[in-house]
C-alpha cells in the first residue's frame, strides 16, 4: 500500500517529467535542413565550398539552419538531382552549367563555348557581371533561385591514345555532360560524343566503354581517372563551372532574417570557393604527373592553332540553339576570339 506521501512526490515526478518532454521541442524549434547533394568529391573546388557554405550558414544563423552536405553523387546522379531539386527533396545544388540544357535551359551552354574564356579573370567579368544575372533569372519559372557561380577550372582532354592533335580524336568514343555545345566539339574533333553522369565516368574508362573525356584537373584526380587514362594534353579549351541554384518555394518562403544570414554565408563561401579553384587544379595537376599514370602533353604554337581551327565553327553552329546576341554579349565582356 502506497502512502499519501509518496503518492504525492511520484505525482510530482510524473509531472516535472511531463513538463520536460512536453517543453523540450517547444523551447528548441527545430532547425531548417538544407540538403545540399552534389556529385563530385569532398576534395574538390566545390566540394570544399559546399563545406565551407555549411560552416557559416550554421555559424551565421546561430543553429536555426543545418545544412547536410551529400558529395559524391550519394543520393542523386546528374539528371535526377535537378529533378529532386525542383520537387523539393533536395534545397541546394551546384551543377555544372553544362547539364541545364535537360532542363530546358539552354542558355548557360555558352559557357561550354571553346576557347571563349581566355582565362579566370574574363570569365568572372561575365559570372560577377550582368550577364550572370540574366542568366539566373531564366530558372526562376523552373522553380529554380540562382545564387551564385563557383568556379572549377579550364578543362583537359584524356583518352588512352595520344591526343594531341584534333586528327587524333578520329573515332574515339569520348564521355560529355549533357551539353549539345559539349556534343558539338567532339564532333567537330571527328569524335564520338556520349553523354553519361559523372558517377559512371571512372568504370566506362576502365572497361573501355568510352576512351576518353574532358575534365578539369581537380575532377580528374579525385575521381582517379588518370588511373585509367593514359594520355592527356593541356589543352584548356574550355570551361567548367557551377550554378549554386536553390529550390525557390523553399528560399522564398524562408523568414528574412534567416535568408539574409544564409546570403551573407553563400557570398563568403562564393569568394572562398573562386579564391581557391586555380590553385586545387594545379595541385591537382601536379599531384597526376607525379602519380606516373598519364602522360601529360603541353601543346606546341602549332597544334594550339590546330584545335582552335578545328573547334571555331562551333560557335556559329551553336548561335542559333544558345542564341547569337548572348554569344556576342559573352564576348563582349571577354574578348575572346
Ligand atoms: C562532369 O560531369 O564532368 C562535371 O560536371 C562534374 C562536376 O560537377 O564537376
Amino acid at each position: 500500500m502506497i502512502s499519501r506521501r509518496s503518492a504525492v512526490k511520484a505525482l510530482g515526478t510524473l509531472a516535472v517529467a511531463l513538463a520536460v518532454t512536453t517543453a523540450g521541442p517547444a523551447l528548441a524549434a527545430d532547425p531548417i535542413v538544407i540538403k545540399f547533394s552534389h556529385v563530385v568529391a569532398p576534395g574538390t573546388p566545390k566540394g570544399k565550398g559546399a563545406e565551407k557554405f555549411k560552416e557559416l550558414a550554421e555559424k551565421y544563423s546561430n543553429g536555426a539552419v543545418t545544412v547536410e552536405v551529400y558529395p559524391n553523387s550519394q543520393l542523386y546522379k546528374d539528371k535526377e538531382e535537378l529533378e529532386a531539386l525542383q520537387l523539393g527533396a533536395v534545397q541546394m545544388l551546384a551543377p555544372s552549367l553544362a547539364k541545364f540544357g535537360p532542363l530546358g535551359v539552354r542558355d548557360f551552354e555558352v559557357f561550354d563555348l571553346p576557347y571563349i574564356f581566355p582565362d579566370y579573370d574574363a570569365l568572372h567579368k561575365v559570372t560577377y557581371g550582368a550577364v550572370g544575372k540574366e542568366l539566373f533569372a531564366k530558372l526562376e519559372d523552373k522553380g529554380i533561385t540562382g545564387l551564385a557561380y563557383w568556379d572549377n577550372g579550364f578543362k583537359i582532354m584524356s583518352a588512352n591514345s595520344p591526343v594531341k592533335v584534333p586528327d587524333d580524336f578520329l573515332g574515339l568514343k569520348m564521355r560529355i555532360q549533357s551539353s549539345k555545345v559539349l556534343e558539338a566539339e567532339m564532333n567537330a574533333l571527328g569524335a564520338v560524343p556520349q553523354v553519361m553522369a559523372f558517377s559512371e565516368v571512372y568504370q566506362a574508362l576502365q572497361t573501355g566503354v568510352v576512351d576518353g573525356t574532358e575534365n578539369p584537373p581537380s575532377n580528374m584526380y579525385t575521381q582517379k581517372m588518370h588511373e585509367v587514362q593514359s594520355h592527356a594534353t593541356l589543352s584548356n579549351h574550355g570551361y567548367l563551372g557551377y550554378a549554386v541554384i536553390v529550390n525557390k518555394k523553399f528560399w522564398d518562403g524562408l523568414p528574412d532574417d534567416v535568408r539574409a544570414n544564409l546570403d551573407k554565408a553563400m557570398l563568403e563561401a562564393t569568394e572562398y570557393a573562386n579564391s581557391i579553384a586555380k590553385e586545387e587544379n594545379e595541385a591537382a595537376l601536379a599531384a597526376m604527373k607525379e602519380a606516373g599514370r598519364t602522360e601529360f602533353h603541353e601543346m606546341t604554337e602549332d597544334e594550339r592553332a590546330a584545335w582552335v581551327k578545328a573547334l571555331s565553327p562551333v560557335h556559329d553552329e551553336m548561335a542559333e540553339r544558345i542564341g547569337a546576341e548572348l554569344i556576342a554579349k559573352v564576348k563582349a565582356e571577354t574578348g575572346a576570339m
